[in-house]
């Protein structure tokens, strides 16, 4: 049947008018929270491409191993060592395998490793547990000096200045750690004082932590501070005053990246149990205060705890083309493991895939406990209904899932664990067919807005639009282009 181009045109015409438009902008919690500002994730917050979508001669070019007893682990890590004392650059594994045998490979600042072929340069990792590839060492600590009080009575999600007692102890530029304490009462209001299991008490948060969001101080007006990136976690004076202090940022490797490869672990670790300690470990981690990195366009296999895991303490990470394999049946009975374990801040993982055989279980994607955001998620995929994207425990905070097609559960996970209780706050998760469970804490909120797959049980979150596609298609996309659109003019 040939069908008529005024036909095809209604056709367009309906799907187009079938999406609800949604203004972002307004949506509002009776305390003034509005939704994150999710556009200042990823490498350079967005601004700038990745290094390696430019041309780069390989400064060096690794040969592929001559037998499987090889082990390239020192060659390897020598070539990065000697590109990035000179400045930086590009290590390049030939097509061919390359088995690493040793200890982790670190990846120095402004350095990165791509294989020649995205198929046939391929890593094949046998030997001790220990993270493959790391971008930065695990060392790396803050320091934390003068601190202020917060004054105002709430701030609210999305803030993007607070007043504070003396604003006169900060200087423009200086990073400093927004924070609110975890006191009993607050704990108690948010029901999580008496977690019991098997018989035992449960501890979902210390009374007296502080949960914490990492920004810059971008101006100071009397004594209000104007901070780079809006806050994703609400502060209020009632339940305990929040404060501002000063951190130094360390010393640690900055714009470096790997790209481009397969990393195979041999034999399989997917079959066994997470608690099996020989595959305790990742293909790639992103060590604490990693900044402006990336991981790009490369399939792991093999892998059970997780396949890439970005530490507390690093920034502006991205992960995009990344493929977690599991080519075993999972054995699940310590759990499962995380695909991607999302723990820093204005992390983007964007068009990413947790792939693997019909009984692979895993979580897609995780955060842990008070994992600070803003971190957003885009287009993700799982091969599997049961692989979700879960934050896992602890009240993290700022976490956006956009047009996942993998399941999202944005809850209380109460006892689980040793008291994982409620797992995060302001979250949205913006325009997905998949399943989904999104509940929002006594204080505070989660958002769900085009949601179109199955909702759990007790989904009590803020629902928008629930059943329909809205637009803008992607809110990570419209913010970015709304800010960057405000800066240009
Ligand atoms: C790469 O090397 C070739 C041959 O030396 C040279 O012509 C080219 O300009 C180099 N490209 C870059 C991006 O450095
Ligand atoms: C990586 O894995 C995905 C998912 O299994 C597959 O579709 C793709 O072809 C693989 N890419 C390469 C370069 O092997
Ligand atoms: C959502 O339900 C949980 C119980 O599962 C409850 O603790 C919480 O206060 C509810 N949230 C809202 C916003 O009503």
């Amino acid at each position: 049947m040939r069908l008529s181009l005024a036909f095809i045109a209604a056709l367009c015409a309906s799907t187009a008018s079938a999406a609800t438009a949604v203004d972002y902008t307004t949506i509002k919690t009776k305390k003034g929270d509005i939704l994150p500002d999710f556009s200042y994730v990823g490498y350079r917050q967005g601004e700038h491409k990745l290094p390696s979508t430019q041309p780069h001669n390989a400064s060096v070019v690794i040969a592929a191993s001559k037998s499987s007893s090889d082990d390239q682990t020192k060659a390897i890590q020598d070539a990065l060592d000697k590109v990035g004392a000179a400045g930086g650059g590009v290590v390049e594994l030939a097509v061919g395998n390359h088995y690493v045998a040793g200890a982790s490979i670190v990846i120095p600042s402004k350095t990165w490793i791509r294989g020649a072929d995205a198929a046939k340069s391929i890593v094949i990792v046998k030997g001790d547990a220990r993270a493959v590839f790391s971008i930065g060492t695990p060392d790396a600590k803050a320091t934390t000096g003068a601190k202020a009080a917060i004054t105002a009575t709430y701030v609210p999600i999305g803030a993007a200045s607070v007043a504070v007692d003396d604003a006169s102890i900060f200087k423009v530029g200086q990073n400093v750690y927004v924070q609110r304490p975890a006191t009993a009462e607050w704990i108690r209001a948010n029901g999580m004082a008496d977690l019991v299991r098997d018989g035992s008490p449960q501890t979902w948060i210390k009374a007296g932590t502080l949960i914490k969001q990492p920004r810059t101080i971008t101006a100071i007006s009397g004594n209000t501070i104007t901070l780079d990136v809006p806050l994703t976690d609400s502060i209020e004076k009632k339940w305990g005053a929040g404060s501002v202090q000063a951190f130094t940022w360390p010393s640690q490797s900055q714009g470096a990246g790997i790209e481009t490869m397969q990393i195979v672990l041999q034999p399989s670790c997917s079959g066994q149990p997470i608690s099996d300690t020989s595959c305790q470990f990742q293909a790639i981690v992103f060590q604490p205060f990693a900044l402006d990195s990336w991981a790009s366009k490369i399939n792991m296999t093999g892998f059970v705890t997780g396949f890439v895991k970005v530490f507390a303490g690093s920034r502006r990470i991205t992960l995009e083309n990344l493929n977690s394999i599991r080519d075993k049946v999972s054995d699940g009975s310590h759990g499962w493991g995380s695909d991607i374990a999302v723990e820093g801040t204005q992390i983007l993982v964007q068009n990413c895939q947790s792939v693997g055989i019909t009984d692979a279980r895993s979580f897609a994607i995780t955060t842990s406990s008070q994992t600070a955001g803003p971190n957003a998620i885009l287009n993700h995929k799982s091969s599997l209904a049961s692989q979700v994207i879960q934050p896992h425990q602890r009240w993290a905070h700022g976490l956006l899932v956009d047009n996942s097609q993998s399941g999202i559960d944005l809850s209380n996970r109460n006892n689980a664990g040793s008291g994982q209780g409620w797992a995060i706050n302001g979250a949205v998760a913006w325009n997905s067919d998949a399943a989904f469970q999104i509940q929002s804490p006594p204080l505070g909120v989660n958002w769900g807005i085009g949601m179109r797959g199955k909702a759990g049980a007790n989904s009590n979150g803020t629902l928008i639009a629930t059943g329909e596609t809205v637009t803008p298609k992607s809110l990570y996309t419209a913010q970015l282009q709304a800010r960057r659109a405000a800066t240009s003019s």
